[in-house]
C-alpha cells in the first residue's frame, strides 16, 4: 500500500490527513476526528508479519496506553484494521532529538537535564517491568511549550516497547508466538546482551542511555563504525574511549565519567540495576561537570551510522561470536577494574575456594591468583591441601624413624638398668 492511499483514510475513527514522518519501524501520519489532531504511527507490516500478531499486538498496546508519564508519548488508541496495524498517539510539536545532533552538539547543562527527563520516564517504566529496548536520539522528542515563565523544553519518549513486539517473528503451527532468535534493535545503541540474544532486562535499557549521554557530552557515540557487524563486535568486545581520548580538549569530571562507564559496562551486572538508580547517580553534577579546555570546539565527526533500527537475524549474531579471531571479551575489565574496588574482589575470591577436596585445582589455577587470594589459599591448606602436601618428604621419614628407634633404645636401656639395680 502506498503512502498516497492511506491519506483520507478512516482508522477506528481518525482520518490521516498528511504524513509526517517516516523510519524503519512506520510512518507516522498526522490525523483527525472530529475537532481533535493526533499523530497516527503505522506499523511496517514486513518486519514482523504483525496481522498474524493481533492478540499479542493488543495486549502489548494496552500496556503501553496505561504508561502515563509527562516524558511519555501519550498511547491514545490502537487497533488492527484490514491488516493495518496502527498506534493513534498525542501530536507533539518539535524535533527528535536525533535531528537536532544532525545539526550541532548540545551544551553540557541541557544535555545533563534531558538525560535526566530521559531517565525519569524509563525508570518510571521499569518501575512497571517494562523495557523500551530502542532508546536512541530519534526515539526522543523536544517538544517546546510556552509556559508563563517563558518557553522550556519538555522531553518525550517514543515507540516504548515497540522492538520486542517487533522482534517476535509468527505464530507456529501450534498457535503459540515463536521468537526465532531475531532482533530489533538500533546497532550503535545496542547492549552486549541484546545483541548475543542472551536474556535482555531493564539494563539494556541503562546501557542504551549510557551510548546517548556519552555522546551527548562527547558530540560522538562511544563506537563509531560504519560496518554494522563491527560496530556490534565494539559493543561487545571494545573497551569504551574516555573521553579525553574520543575528544582533545574535552575534560569531564572523573566521577561523571565513572557513571556513563558504569552505565557501559559489558556485562549487566556491572551496571545500573535500573533507568532510576542510573538517574539517581546523575542528580549531582550541572555543567561545572564537563569542560573544554581548547578556545575553538573541535571538529565535529558525529555520524549517523548504525542509528536506524534495524532486524538482526540469529545467524548473524552468531556470526559475530564465533569466528576464529574473536577473543574472550575483556573489554571491560578496566571498567571492573573501575567499578569494583580490590577489596570487594578479595572476599570473593576466597569465597569461591572449596573448603573440602572434592577434586584437586590445577597448580595453575592457584598461581594466577592475586597475592590475598594466594595467602587466603595456603591458609586454609587443613581442608585444602594443594598437591604434593599431603606426602611427607624423605628427610622427615628418616628422621622421624631415627627419633623412634633412639625412644626404643633409651627405653630398653632404662629397662636393662631397672634390672640392674639391687
Ligand atoms: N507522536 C508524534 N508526534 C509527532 N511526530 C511524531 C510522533 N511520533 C513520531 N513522530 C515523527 O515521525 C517520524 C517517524 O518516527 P518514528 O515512528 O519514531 O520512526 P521509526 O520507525 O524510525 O521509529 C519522526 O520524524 C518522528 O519525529
Ligand atoms: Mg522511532
Amino acid at each position: 500500500m502506498t503512502e498516497d492511499s492511506m491519506i483520507g483514510r478512516e482508522l477506528n475513527g481518525f482520518t490521516l490527513q498528511s504524513r509526517i514522518g517516516s523510519g524503519a519501524t512506520g510512518v507516522v501520519y498526522r490525523a483527525t476526528k472530529g475537532d481533535r489532531t493526533v499523530a497516527v504511527k503505522i506499523l511496517n507490516e514486513a518486519l514482523g508479519h504483525i496481522h498474524a500478531l493481533r492478540r499479542r499486538f493488543e495486549r502489548e498496546a494496552r500496556a503501553l496506553g496505561k504508561l502515563q508519564h509527562p516524558n511519555i508519548v501519550h498511547i491514545e488508541d490502537f487497533g488492527v484494521v484490514d491488516d493495518v496495524v496502527f498506534i493513534v498517539m498525542e501530536l507533539l510539536n518539535g524535533q527528535t532529538l536525533e535531528a537536532v545532533l544532525q545539526r550541532h552538539a548540545i551544551e553540557p547543562g541541557r544535555a545533563l537535564s534531558i538525560m535526566r527527563s530521559v531517565l525519569d520516564a524509563v525508570g518510571f517504566a521499569h518501575e512497571a517491568e517494562i523495557v523500551h529496548r530502542d532508546l536512541k536520539p530519534a526515539n526522543v522528542f523536544l517538544v517546546h511549550e510556552d509556559t508563563p515563565d517563558g518557553e522550556v523544553e519538555k522531553v518525550k519518549i517514543l515507540d516504548f516497547g515497540l522492538a520486542k513486539f517487533l522482534s517476535i517473528d509468527e505464530l507456529s503451527k501450534e498457535g503459540t508466538l515463536t521468537r526465532r532468535g531475531r532482533v530489533v534493535g538500533t546497532p550503535a545503541y545496542m547492549a552486549p546482551e541484546q545483541i548475543t540474544g542472551i536474556s535482555l532486562d531493564l539494563r539494556a535499557d541503562v546501557y542504551a542511555g549510557g551510548v546517548l549521554l556519552y555522546e551527548l557530552l562527547a558530540d560522538k557515540r562511544p563506537f563509531d563504525y560504519e560496518r554494522r557487524s563491527q560496530l556490534l563486535r565494539a559493543h561487545l568486545f571494545e573497551p569504551i574511549p574516555t573521553f579525553a581520548e574520543a575528544c582533545r580538549g574535552l575534560v569531564v569530571d572523573e566521577r561523571l565519567e565513572r557513571v556513563v562507564r558504569k552505565a557501559l559496562a559489558k556485562d549487566p551486572a556491572d551496571r545500573f540495576p535500573d533507568a532510576g538508580a542510573f538517574r539517581d547517580a546523575l542528580e549531582e553534577f550541572d555543567a561545572s561537570a564537563v569542560e573544554f579546555t581548547l578556545s575553538e570546539p573541535p571538529e565535529r565527526t558525529r555520524s549517523s551510522a548504525g542509528t536506524s533500527s534495524v532486524v538482526i537475524q540469529p545467524d548473524e549474531r552468531e556470526a559475530l561470536t564465533s569466528s576464529d579471531d574473536v577473543k574472550v571479551p575483556n573489554g571491560d575489565d578496566k571498567e571492573k577494574a573501575e567499578a569494583k574496588d580490590s577489596a570487594e574482589k578479595r572476599p570473593r575470591v576466597s569465597s569461591d575456594a572449596p573448603t573440602e577436596i572434592d577434586e584437586e585445582p590445577p597448580v595453575h589455577s592457584r598461581s594466577s591468583l592475586p597475592p590475598e587470594a594466594r595467602k587466603s589459599a595456603a591458609t586454609s591448606t587443613s581442608t585444602f591441601p594443594p598437591p604434593g602436601q599431603g606426602r611427607s618428604s624423605p628427610w622427615l621419614t628418616a628422621f622421624v624413624w631415627l627419633l623412634g628407634l633412639l625412644c626404643l633404645g633409651g627405653v630398653g636401656f632404662a629397662a636393662w638398668y631397672a634390672t640392674t639395680l639391687p
